[in-house]
């Protein structure tokens, strides 16, 4: 392909090749780099301040990313996801008490997909419930970045700065939470500066909210339009995890957003030459629908043997919260059908818009009753 700047850019649409690149350390994604080969031009830099902030390790190389990344590898483990899964239920449920109080009808994004990761985000980063209501509307106000840009980045503006006093209090009394852990640890140490940590807290927020909010519509969609799958989940619900795979899989929502990476050498991949200096964007939408991998690829079917999709990602950058999502996703949809057996979609499927625009794919909003 062809960035707007005019540089030349790779495509990489098969599985084999993605994974391969995925892990090649040759392939940098280090932003900050000044001949990076950005795939949407960054705004005119005044050079007043920096877009990139510290401590946002998406868009560093390792030994910098992994200074930053082994910070918060004990956070998303398995057992601390567990530990949060009593607290994700309650928040799914208090969210569908809200929907059971109101009129039985309305906008599965704005009711259930856009507020449950943010208050699961809260949670995570122990924002104080008296809050709740701003981050909330802040949040809200993001996810609509497409719409209306300068609202979005408004909102991005005013959520960095809520998270940097966040940090502040947290810094002049940690709690028990993500931030008051790495305060004690890091902070009190002098490893971790102030702004290097807001910016890890900015980069989960970022990260971890419209993925699954994306998902959560998107799933309940499709499962909605698979009536026979869904009647097999309802009766067996130990079956949810592998029904999340396959959504992950199906929809793939992290396509290209977080994907710009670099070539800094050579690298001769399935018969072509990438050369240095060259952009590579691994298209998991794509990836994950290979038919040389995958069988009847796009067949949503939640029994396939073996599900070794790369929506998370692969290499040094997977996803750092994947327990953390798949423990969102499974609890949210299971919760959802059980307690709203009658939900329907009151939409016709084709007029519903996506967001083909989006940097993130999804649904713009579901109208459903229940
Ligand atoms: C990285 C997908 C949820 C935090 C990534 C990457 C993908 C991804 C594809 C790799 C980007 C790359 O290689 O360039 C998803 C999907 C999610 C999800 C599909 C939900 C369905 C979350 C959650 C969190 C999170 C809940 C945390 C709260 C991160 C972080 C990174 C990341 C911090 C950067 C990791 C690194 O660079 O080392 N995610 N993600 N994500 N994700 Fe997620």
């Amino acid at each position: 392909m062809r960035l707007l700047s005019g540089r030349r850019g790779w495509v990489v649409l098969r599985y084999a090749e993605g994974r391969q690149l995925l892990t090649d350390r040759r392939i940098s994604k280090d932003l900050a780099r000044p001949d990076f080969p950005a795939l949407v031009p960054a705004p005119v830099d005044d050079g007043s301040e920096s877009i990139f902030q510290d401590g946002e390790f998406i868009s560093m190389d390792p030994p910098q990313h992994t200074f930053y990344r082994r910070m918060l590898i004990s956070e998303f483990s398995v057992r601390r996801v567990d530990q949060m899964r009593p607290r994700i239920l309650g928040i799914v449920d208090s969210t569908i008490d809200t929907m059971l109080s109101g009129k039985p009808a309305g906008d599965l994004v704005e009711k259930f997909g856009l507020p449950v990761p943010s208050m699961v985000v809260c949670q995570l980063l122990g924002v104080p419930y008296a809050d709740h209501g701003l981050f909330n509307e802040l949040t809200w106000r993001m996810a609509r970045i497409t719409t209306d840009v300068a609202e979005g980045t408004a909102a991005i503006a005013e959520l960095r700065e809520y998270l940097e006093g966040l940090v502040t209090r947290s810094e002049r009394e940690p709690g028990d939470d993500l931030i008051g852990r790495l305060v004690r640890s890091r902070r009190a140490t002098g490893e971790l500066s102030h702004e290097a940590l807001t910016g890890m807290v900015a980069l989960l927020l970022f990260a971890g909210y419209e993925t699954v909010a994306n998902m959560i519509p998107l799933g309940v969609l499709t499962l909605l339009r698979q009536p026979a799958t869904l009647a097999e989940l309802r009766a067996d619900p130990g079956l949810w995890p592998r029904a999340v795979e396959e959504l992950l899989r199906y929809h793939s929502v992290v396509d290209w957003a977080a994907g710009d990476r670099m070539a800094l050498e050579d690298i001769e991949v399935a018969g072509q030459v990438i050369r240095a200096g060259d952009a590579v964007v691994v298209l998991n939408a794509a990836v994950n629908r290979d038919e040389r991998f995958f069988e009847r690829p796009d067949e949503f079917d939640i029994h396939r043997p073996s599900n070794q999709h790369l929506a998370f990602g692969y290499g040094v950058h997977q996803c750092i919260g994947h327990n953390l999502a798949r423990a969102e996703l499974q609890i949210a949809y299971r919760r959802l059908f059980e307690r709203l057996p009658d939900l329907r979609i009151t939409a016709d499927v084709d007029d519903l818009n996506a967001k083909y625009d989006g940097s993130i794919f999804g649904l713009y909003d579901l109208p459903v009753a229940w």
